[in-house]
């Protein structure tokens, strides 16, 4: 497999785990801040970040593709208000989309047809997981300013699983 597609691959191992970090720091802050609901939510969307690690991990074994696991870069769990982490998610989660893009984009022109179809998964995952972010951070602006709306929401929150 060309290099560059390998390089990317294994880096995309990285920035998965690294968006489990981000949510876990997200996670602390909510849970410092009181609000176990939210805690509740970026904790599992931690668990499903690690999943998609796993899954790059998976493929680069099947396809017996070298690879090392790179250092993650530091995290906050402080953050200025309890709707920072929500516009963070959306930008983070937008990032992610353009990555895995570019890396359909380079296995489409190297007809790199099993992680092609590997990745196709993925666009899908970024689709749902965009929309999700997107959808979070608008039903917090609709109970920001209601005290009991958002101790609602912080509850309905802690039943994701
Ligand atoms: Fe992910
Ligand atoms: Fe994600």
């Amino acid at each position: 497999m060309d290099k560059k597609l390998v390089l990317l691959l294994e880096d995309q191992i990285n920035k998965e785990i690294y968006s489990a970090y981000l949510y876990l720091g997200m996670s602390d802050y909510y849970l410092n801040e009181g609000f176990d609901g939210f805690a509740h939510y970026f904790k599992e969307q931690a668990k499903e970040e690690f999943e998609h690690a796993e899954k790059f991990i998976e493929h680069m074994q099947d396809l017996d593709l070298d690879y090392s696991f790179k250092g993650i870069e530091g995290v906050s769990n402080h953050y200025e208000d309890l709707e920072k982490p929500l516009l963070v998610q959306v930008e983070h989660e937008k990032y992610v989309t353009k990555l895995i893009n570019d890396l359909y984009e380079l296995a489409n022109t190297l007809n790199e047809v099993p992680t092609k179809l590997f990745l196709e998964t993925f666009i899908l995952e970024q689709v749902e997981e965009e929309k999700r972010s997107r959808d979070l951070l608008k039903q917090f602006s609709f109970v920001k300013d209601d005290k009991s709306a958002l101790l609602k929401m912080n509850s309905q929150l802690s039943k994701r699983d």
